[in-house]
């Protein structure tokens, strides 16, 4: 540590909420703060109790850590509450007075445009509640009395943990291809930059107080909605190799293709990568599940995680190796 920035290598759904919620504990996270919006769902298994969670950070299950709602992300307040009931984090979350206001008119006007219906958006809103937020018409969390009891400036609070050399997590949401500015797939994108960057610029942190940027790979790739997708097999094909997926959030099938490693060499450089995680390792190699030293990986597995290092440059440092929080190899010093 001590700020690092977690980024997602694809299409989203690389698997950062294990990722967080493992080095929540491992690192005894000080801070952990959620960027972006309601659109993506983390996904948290600990303690055989799975959670989807669209606002509330992923490292929660670490009692000890702070949790922040970013000033650059968005929050949708029914969904926010019902995840702070959930998690039981009323005493130890709070929201920057800034973030902005996700409400229901924008998902209505998300599912009845015809352009988002194309793209395959979520329906959450958040096009349109971003389009409000640049048209200076959005409310801000401090506008809303409801929300008053967990309002903070976050931007101070993190800057004042990064001078006092405390642990900083910059939870970053979505993947790098569905950047507004830089994931070249526009218009099959969603409605902010997706890159470290931009998350370090949502929560307040200067690019130079960044100290570590994780990108996270997944086993192989997938999408949901439209637009392309390098090397996409059927969903008879995905199903027999057993990387057929349901989104989280959504609950809309997933689209798949085998890794790319042109496109985790690309991203990891303009990310500026320090370190990978690689996720779902145990989805293409099952007699990986729940190995946690990598001495104890088949030798194929070892192959393939060697060849991602070697074409991205990157040290694949993380390895998920089940659905647990814990099921990781830890190869950092
Ligand atoms: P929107 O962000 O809901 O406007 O959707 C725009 C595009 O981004 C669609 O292709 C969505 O499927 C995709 N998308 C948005 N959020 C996520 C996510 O968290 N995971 C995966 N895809 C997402
Ligand atoms: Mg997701």
């Amino acid at each position: 540590m001590p700020c690092t920035v977690i980024v997602g290598a694809f299409w989203g759904d690389e698997g950062k909420g294990k990722i967080i919620s493992y080095l929540a504990l491992k690192d005894n996270l000080d801070f952990c703060v959620r960027t972006g919006s309601v659109n993506a769902a983390h996904t948290v298994w600990y303690e055989n109790k799975k959670y989807a969670l669209h606002m509330v950070p992923a490292a929660f299950i670490n009692p000890k850590t702070r949790l922040l709602v970013a000033a650059g992300a968005n929050v949708h307040v029914a969904q926010f509450f019902k995840e702070v009931e959930l998690t039981q984090v009323q005493t130890r979350i709070g929201i920057d007075e800034n973030a902005s206001i996700i409400e229901e008119k924008h998902s209505a006007q998300d599912k009845a445009s015809a352009v988002n219906k194309g793209i395959g958006t979520t329906g959450w809103g958040v096009g349109p509640a971003i389009e409000e937020r640049v048209k200076r018409t959005a409310k801000l969390a401090k506008d809303l009395p409801e929300l008053k009891p967990y309002v903070a400036d976050t931007i101070t609070e993190i800057n004042d943990g990064l001078d006092q050399g405390k642990n900083v997590l910059l939870e970053g949401t979505q993947g790098f291809m569905l950047s507004l500015f830089l994931g070249g797939g526009y218009p099959y994108v969603t409605s902010r930059d997706t890159g470290a960057s931009a998350i370090a610029s949502e929560a307040g942190v200067g690019p130079t107080r960044v100290d570590e940027v994780i990108i996270v790979f997944k086993s192989f790739i997938t999408r949901v909605g439209a637009g392309p997708l390098p090397g996409e097999i059927t969903k008879e094909e995905a199903l027999k190799r057993g990387w057929f997926e349901v989104a989280a959030g959504t609950g809309r099938e997933r689209r798949s293709a085998p890794f790319d490693f042109d496109l985790a060499k690309k991203n990891a450089r303009i990310n500026g990568a320090t370190q990978a995680a690689l996720t779902k390792l145990d989805v293409i190699f099952p007699e990986c599940n729940g190995k946690r030293r990598f001495d104890d990986l088949s030798a194929e597995a070892k192959q393939f995680v060697k060849e991602i290092e070697e074409k991205t440059g990157v040290p694949v440092t993380l390895i998920g190796t089940g659905p647990n929080a814990l099921d990781i190899i830890d190869r950092r010093k």
